[in-house]
Order: C-alpha cells, then sequence, then structure tokens
C-alpha cells in the first residue's frame, strides 16, 4: 500500500521517466503520467509516450489533447494584449504552464491525488510557474520537483540510474539544444547558445526558413480577419485561434518570419541566452497591433502600452493565476470591442508587415486627416489649442527657465537658439494646407 496518490506533469523524455521511478522509490506514492498535448512536435508518438510511462511504472498514464483550449483560454489574451516579455518574447512557454497545472490539480481532485510533480530544474522560470499556477488553484496540493532534489548530477548518472531501472534511456547522442515546444513556437536553450557571442548555427530553427537565403519566397500577402480582438479568418477561411496559429505558423514559417534571439532576464534573477522561433504569434500580435492602431481611442492605446508590458511580465513570473493578472484581463478585454476589421500582412524575408487595415469601427477620419481640398479639420482651431497647450511652459520659460542648469547658455548655443533674437517666442504659423506635418 502506497502513501498516497501523485500526478506527473510527463513529456517522455528522460528526465520525467526517471521521475516515475524516482517518485515511487523516495517518497513511495502510485504515479499517474499525464502527457499534454499543445501541438507540440514529437519524438515519439503521444501514444508511444503513454505506454512509455505504463511500462516504467505508472499506475495509470494519460495524454490530454489540449488544442483548443490552448488557442481559446491562453492564445487570445496574449495576442489581445500583444504580449512580449521585455518587447520581444511572445511568451510561449510561459503560456503553456498554466493551462497544464490548471489540468493537473484538476486530474489531482479526480484521482484524489495529494501530490503533483514536474520536471524542471531549480534554475528555470517553469518551475516558477508550475508551483505558482498550482497553489493559486489548490494550495493544499503538495508539489514534488524532483530533478531539483535528486543528485543525478550529470546525463551520464541519469542514464546510469535508469538503466538500473529499466527505464528505456536515449540511444542517440544527447541533443545539442534543451528545447521546450509547442504550437506556439520553440524555445531553445544551451550548448553553443550559452555564449551570447556566438550567432546561433543554422540548426537550431526547424519551424521557419532562413530569411537571407538566396532562395526565400517572393513576398506574399496574408489577410487575417479579426473580430473584437481574435482572429476568427484567414485569407477568408474561418479558423478557431488555435487554427489561426497553425496556418499563420505555415505561412510565415517559410519567410522566417519570427526568428527571435535575445538575453532575457529569468525571474530567477539569471539572465540567459533564448532563441525563440514563433512566426504564426509574431504575425497575429503585428496584425492585431495594426487593426489596434485604426480602431483604439489614443489615450486608451497609451494606456494599454503599459498595461500590455505588466502582463507579459506577469504572466512571464507564473502569475496568470494572481488577482493582478485578472484584473488587467478585464482591462484588456473591454479595450478590445471595436477590435474587428481586417489587416493584410505582407510576408517576405523575415518580417511581417502590415500593409493595409480597413474596420467598420474605424476612428481613422479621412477629412480629419487629409491635406487635400476636402480637409474639415479647423486650422483656425488650432492656434488657438496652441496658445492655451504652450501656456504652463510659456509661463515656466518666462520666470524659471533662465534659473535651470538645463537652460543654460551652452544649451541654447547647441540649439542655436541663443543667437537668434526670435527663437520661441512665436506661436503658430504654416496654415499651408499641402505642408503635411
Ligand atoms: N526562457 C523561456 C521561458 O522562460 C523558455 C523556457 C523554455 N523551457 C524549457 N524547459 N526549455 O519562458
Amino acid at each position: 500500500m502506497s502513501k498516497g496518490t501523485c500526478i506527473l506533469a510527463y513529456s517522455g523524455g528522460l528526465d520525467t521517466s526517471v521521475c516515475i521511478k524516482w517518485i515511487a522509490e523516495n517518497y513511495d506514492l502510485d504515479v499517474i503520467a499525464c502527457a499534454i498535448d499543445l501541438g507540440q512536435d514529437q519524438d515519439e508518438d503521444l501514444g508511444m509516450i503513454r505506454d512509455k510511462a505504463l511500462a516504467i511504472g505508472a499506475v495509470e498514464s494519460l495524454v490530454l489533447d489540449v488544442h483548443e483550449e490552448f488557442g481559446t483560454d491562453f492564445i487570445v489574451p496574449a495576442i489581445q494584449t500583444n504580449a512580449l516579455y521585455e518587447n520581444k518574447y511572445p511568451l510561449l512557454s510561459a503560456l503553456s504552464r498554466p493551462l497544464i497545472s490548471r489540468r493537473l490539480v484538476a486530474l489531482a481532485h479526480q484521482y484524489g491525488a495529494q501530490y503533483i510533480a514536474h520536471g524542471c530544474t531549480g534554475k528555470g522560470n517553469d518551475q516558477v510557474r508550475f508551483e505558482t499556477c498550482i497553489a493559486a488553484l489548490d494550495p493544499e496540493l503538495k508539489i514534488l520537483g524532483p530533478v531539483r532534489e535528486w543528485n543525478l548530477t550529470s546525463r551520464e548518472a541519469e542514464m546510469d540510474w535508469a538503466q538500473e531501472r529499466g527505464i528505456p534511456v536515449p540511444t542517440t547522442k544527447a541533443k545539442p539544444y534543451s528545447v521546450d515546444d509547442n504550437v506556439v513556437g520553440r524555445a531553445i536553450e544551451c550548448g553553443v547558445l550559452e555564449d551570447p557571442a556566438n550567432e546561433p548555427p543554422a540548426d537550431v530553427y526547424t519551424i521557419t526558413q532562413d530569411p537571407t537565403r538566396a532562395d526565400a519566397p517572393d513576398p506574399q500577402y496574408v489577410t487575417i480577419d479579426f473580430e473584437q480582438g481574435v482572429p476568427v479568418a484567414i485569407d477568408g477561411q474561418p479558423v478557431t485561434p488555435y487554427q489561426a496559429i497553425v496556418t499563420a505558423n505555415r505561412l510565415a514559417g517559410p519567410h522566417g518570419v519570427g526568428r527571435i534571439d535575445m538575453v532575457e532576464n529569468r525571474l530567477i534573477g539569471v539572465k540567459s541566452r533564448e532563441i525563440y522561433e514563433a512566426p504564426g504569434i509574431m504575425t497575429l500580435i503585428a496584425a492585431h497591433k495594426s487593426l489596434e492602431e485604426l480602431t483604439l481611442e489614443r489615450e486608451t492605446m497609451h494606456y494599454k502600452l503599459g498595461i500590455e508590458q505588466k502582463w507579459a511580465e506577469l504572466v512571464y513570473y507564473g502569475m496568470w493565476y494572481s488577482p493582478l493578472k485578472r484584473a488587467l484581463d478585464a482591462f484588456v478585454a473591454s479595450t478590445q470591442r471595436f477590435v474587428t476589421g481586417q489587416v493584410t500582412m505582407k510576408l517576405y524575408r523575415g518580417t511581417a508587415t502590415a500593409v493595409s487595415r480597413t474596420s467598420p469601427y474605424s476612428l481613422y477620419d479621412y477629412g480629419l486627416a487629409t491635406y487635400d481640398a476636402s480637409d474639415r479639420f479647423n486650422h483656425k482651431a488650432a492656434g488657438g489649442f496652441m496658445e492655451l497647450y504652450s501656456l504652463p511652459i510659456r509661463v515656466w520659460s518666462d520666470s524659471q527657465a533662465h534659473l535651470s542648469e538645463l537652460v543654460d547658455a551652452r544649451y541654447l548655443a547647441g540649439t542655436g537658439a541663443g543667437t537668434d533674437a526670435d527663437a520661441g517666442t512665436h506661436s503658430s504659423e504654416n496654415t499651408d494646407t499641402n505642408a503635411g506635418e
């Protein structure tokens, strides 16, 4: 009779295979292995992974297809938020962990398990995400991170330990990189990439083609329809959010869109060099952003930029289920009401550029924007506006500027303004309607 039951997030790889036996031996628990299908590339198919867990000694082995749930509940909010951690990383691993956690917790409840285990190392973000998400959903559950605990310090030691217990070990040479992937893209670390001075070798990329190659494809146009910030059709074909990512990957990957090379700040304090390839989400975010440019009122759009950054940081930090993240979700959702319309993206040599956008809720007003004869903008009113808008700075200039270090002689000389008697005194001119800005 074991001491209880543990739900293990199982990938089929060496670490989590060793976890099955290690948890049984060291904690005397029944292990239920659970593999989650997020659309990742598999070395082995999920049926084989299921059987492998049973062969190693799991009392039960499950494979869950969560494609549509991943699309609707996780990828959609990321697109609506234009979420890029440190302005670059589209959060692909960070988006998957809260979904996996939610499923593990549900299984723990279903099977009456007291423990959940993951195969994360002690140095990464993923352990943080699992443990924070699980804690938020059920603080009673106990969490095991065997890879952090065991003293199988090298891959060889781990393979020996596995072999002694009849756990199948990889027969091929260790892969040169550590990869996490799902339908949103791939995260690649380790090996030669650990020196940030090294350019990534060509073989790190598998879902995008080299955008600089001689036979890179010609420009390709793709139309994306959004309804309230959700991609609903690509090139006229209706899609679910999951299908939108799959389709966008297929279209943008050959153009080499979405390759990202960065040094990022992990939550645990280490800087790490990361390579990502995420063609679909980068294309969808760029398209979504350009539709927001057309449909969001200025102040909302500016305010949202800060919210986007905070949202990405919270998700990166594993705070998917936190009250602040939920409050920001509500803000973002309310901004998406009129983000409906169509965007045409041009894919070419590593870029996905919005070249056309239309919306029934467009705030773009031709009569206000144009410089031709149909101009409805009140140029005279602009003069009064300038007077009042510049009033505080004019008062400051009169009474304090000469006392401020900023506006000393050298500063004025540098701008050339110090020698011009008129400088800074005129209010508005240039009413030439052909002049543009
Ligand atoms: N640095 C990325 C993140 O924290 C990718 C993590 C990839 N995970 C992995 N187990 N290789 O989200």
